[in-house]
């Protein structure tokens, strides 16, 4: 794929919305319905023991601090330095040292072959140009190393969520790469062509008292829904969207107790490079 050439101001002003966006709310309180199921998927897959890893917009840490535990010599980068500061009293209290840097992952600020293992979870899947994101990932990955990725797949739960958002929000300027592509697996693998990659689908529990409380717990918390709340309260459409969301989460709510249980898909992307 060809690296897309785009306004430097645009992409700028873009990731300083994404920037305000995941510092709203409280992040690190949404992650930590994603702390177990996720990171088990790559350490399951990759012996990190011993090896250099980074973490690709960490958020609150969940994948470095969990590799960390297994051996690793973990690192993490973010765009949002009030998530890295979570990160690091994480690491602080479980005695790990692992360095957080601020930063960008269209611009990853290592040399190139720097680690054996480069992941991201639910984190690339946000950032603005795939093809861009793709080479930089690839670049720090040494030769022989992997790199290991869980993104939420398009017809899962967070991915029916953006479409269903996606009907009353602006469109992404034309230079973004649609969050719903990384969970699309012919995507994937055009991205990676020429390297060897394995998918395959997994799936974290969403487990909260009610639906009504899983949809106030996300409008509160989740910087995406918080903000899409307060642009369409403003123009008397949020009720609507509430509407459609709480349909949404009926549908694929397992539990029979008037309680929420939905099992959100997800794909565990490995990628060894060939090069
Ligand atoms: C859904 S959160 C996932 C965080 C974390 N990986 C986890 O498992 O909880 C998306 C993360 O991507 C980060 N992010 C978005 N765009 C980024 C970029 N261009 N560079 C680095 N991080 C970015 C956000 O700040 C946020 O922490």
């Amino acid at each position: 794929m060809a690296i897309s050439t785009t306004d430097p101001s645009a992409v700028s002003a873009l990731k300083e919305q994404h920037r305000a966006t995941w510092a709203d709310g409280d992040y690190p309180a949404v992650a930590q319905h994603i702390a177990d199921v996720p990171p088990a998927a790559i350490l399951d897959a990759i012996d990190v023991d011993g090896k250099d890893l980074l973490d690709v917009a960490t958020g609150s840490g969940n994948l470095a601090l969990a590799a960390a535990r297994e051996g690793a010599r973990a690192s993490g980068l973010d765009l949002v330095e009030e998530l890295l500061a979570v990160a690091r009293a994480r690491a602080d209290a479980d005695g790990l040292s692992i360095p957080f840097t601020q930063g960008d992952a269209e611009a990853l600020p290592y040399a190139d072959d720097s680690f054996d293992v480069v992941t991201s979870i639910f984190g690339v899947q946000f950032a603005p140009r795939a093809e861009v994101i793709a080479s930089e990932l690839r670049r720090v990955c040494r030769p022989d190393g992997h790199i290991a990725l869980v993104n939420w797949t398009k017809d899962g739960l967070i991915g029916r969520l953006f479409q269903v958002m996606g009907r009353y929000m602006p469109a992404p300027p034309a230079f973004v790469t649609p969050p719903a592509r990384w969970g699309d697996e012919a995507f994937l693998r055009e991205l990676f062509a020429g390297d060897d990659v394995t998918i395959t689908r997994r799936t974290n529990p969403f487990v909260f008292p009610s639906v009504e409380a899983y949809m106030t717990f996300f409008e509160e918390n989740y910087g995406p829904t918080k903000r899409a709340k307060a642009k369409l309260q403003a123009e008397g459409r949020w009720d609507d969207l509430r509407a459609d969301l709480r349909a949404l989460y009926t549908e694929l709510n397992v539990a029979t107790d008037g309680s929420l249980h939905i099992d959100a898909e997800f794909f565990l992307v490995v990628i060894s490079q060939e090069r």
